[in-house]
């Protein structure tokens, strides 16, 4: 899958301004799959005056449409449907090189269900490419397809454009253009939620079918977002697994303080009234794992309260597993550098803090330590005073893989961050501070980076330097 040189276009949003672009023209739209998406996009977007024509193999489905009848029960869709078929706007038909032909735009909203290998089945996807591609063999002008359905990053570029490019002798960029356009529709609201999108992403091959599906969208939503196919693919789906996170969670909450005699729905209308913490970007963006003197405590205090009470929590069971593999996987990228001197920039769970309890820096230190690499560390928080070395007596004494890390602490633990800096053939940062900004981008040009916290908004785009996970 060629998803790496999709990826990294920077996310973009457009202002008011773009409604200037809206105006003029009205693309004619052809949508290819009349399911619970492609109905809804049809009959919503012929609302806002855009003449579409909707393909399905299902006989049934295009005459049900035909007759401005909805083939699902959705709210208002019906209504919608008929009153785009009484003004013309709304056509249906099986003949889906026909529809492509007469339009300017193809919406493809077919099915994409669970393959037998528990993967994504894309035979639908590639039968309606094919059908594109055959229309457009037939046709000179400029096309744009946008891919509407839920597929796996790389699909659009390396599943449907080749489709397209196969059957029809025509070329990206010259002959057609490609958007990723996810859809985020809930059913039995859709079509609400279509004139009040929750977002509304576009991913597209180049500008010129970025403006063209701008233009569709502009007239319902001002803050349209930009930004690679791939990322665009990808979204989709990561939304989708954290709704089913979110219910995941909401019901191991409830299971447990049932078994506790607890109202889970007092419980949870309390999380959700904490929109700083709870509800927020905090907390949600790829980092270095979790740790501290709360978050582990308590989810090891919740995970035995379970077990006592004999309920299952699979995901808060998972939880300190995920957080273990994710420090394996710096001791991994650091195993890469065998044989060289590693700095540490950064000791305590996170920045700002003199606090090293269940530190997961401290826990990769101890790690590579125990397997005879050369470490050093320096953290501004530290100062090696009576309250800190009692601190390393408890970690001494509770974390007894990390007792030897903390008998040499405070002996390779630098005072100044140059000093790391210069001794160092790799630095390891874990705290997003401006002093470490500095640091690394003062460093020699041989040292490398790991970097586990995001240090700069846009990554170095160097050989020496690596993020934990982007
Ligand atoms: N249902 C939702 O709420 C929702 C929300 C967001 C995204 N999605 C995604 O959108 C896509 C469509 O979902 P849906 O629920 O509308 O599916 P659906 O099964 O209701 O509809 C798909 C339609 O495509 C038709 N079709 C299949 N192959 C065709 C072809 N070659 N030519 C013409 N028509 C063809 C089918 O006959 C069917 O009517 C999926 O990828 C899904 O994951 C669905």
């Amino acid at each position: 899958m060629n998803v790496l040189h999709s990826s990294v276009a920077p996310m973009r949003t457009a202002g008011p301004s773009t409604a200037a672009i809206a105006e003029a023209s009205r693309p004619s739209i052809s949508v290819i799959g009349l399911g619970y998406v492609g109905a809804v996009s049809m009959a919503c977007l012929s609302h806002l005056g855009f003449r579409m024509v909707g393909v399905d193999v299902s006989a049934e489905r295009v005459r049900t449409i035909k007759e401005g009848r909805s083939p699902i029960v959705e709210d208002r869709l019906g209504d919608l449907l008929g009153e785009g078929v009484q003004n013309g706007l709304v056509s249906a038909t099986q003949n889906l090189v026909a529809a492509v032909l007469e339009t300017d735009v193809t919406f493809m909203s077919v099915g994409t269900p669970t393959a037998s290998d528990g993967g994504c089945d894309l035979k639908y996807v590639r039968q309606a490419a094919r059908g594109i591609g055959l229309a457009l063999a037939m046709k000179s002008a400029y096309h744009v397809v946008v891919l509407r359905c839920s597929v796996p990053p790389g699909t659009t570029l390396d599943v449907v454009v080749p489709e397209i490019e196969k059957a029809s002798g025509r070329k990206l960029g010259k002959d057609f253009g490609v958007c990723f356009n996810p859809e985020f529709l809930r059913e039995g609201v859709a079509v609400a939620d279509f004139f009040a999108p929750p977002k509304t992403v576009i991913g597209a091959s180049d500008a010129r079918a970025e403006a063209v599906v701008s233009r569709i969208y502009t007239a319902i939503d001002e803050k349209l977002i930009f930004t690679s196919i791939a990322a665009a693919e990808m979204v989709k789906y990561v939304d989708n697994v954290w709704h089913a996170t979110k219910v995941a969670f909401a019901n191991e909450v409830g299971r447990l303080c049932k078994a506790l005699d607890i109202d889970s729905h007092d419980v949870m209308n309390i999380f959700v009234k904490d929109l700083k913490l709870n509800l927020s970007p905090y907390y949600l963006k790829p980092g270095f794992a979790f740790g501290g003197s709360c978050l582990p405590k308590e989810v090891r205090a919740v995970a035995h309260i379970a077990e006592r009470e004999g309920v299952e929590l699979p995901l808060v069971a998972s939880l300190m597993a995920t957080n273990r593999c994710h420090i394996a996987l710096a001791a991994d990228m650091l195993r890469a550098h065998q044989g060289k001197r590693i700095g540490f920039l950064g000791l305590t769970f996170k920045a700002n803090t003199d606090d090293l309890r269940e530190s997961p820096t401290l826990d990769l230190m101890a790690t590579l330590e125990a397997e005879g690499f050369e470490i050093a560390a320096y953290d501004p928080n530290l100062d090696f005073g009576p309250l800190l070395l009692s601190q390393i007596d408890y970690v001494r004494n509770a974390v007894p893989r990390q007792a030897r890390l903390m008998d040499r602490l405070q002996a390779i633990t630098l005072k100044d961050g140059h000093d790391l800096v210069e001794r160092s053939d790799v630095l390891v940062v874990s705290h997003a501070t401006d002093e470490f900004r500095r640091l690394v981008r003062g460093r020699g040009k041989h040292v490398h980076v790991v970097d586990l916290v995001r240090l700069f908004k846009d990554p170095p785009v160097e050989d020496t330097y690596q993020g934990i996970a982007w």
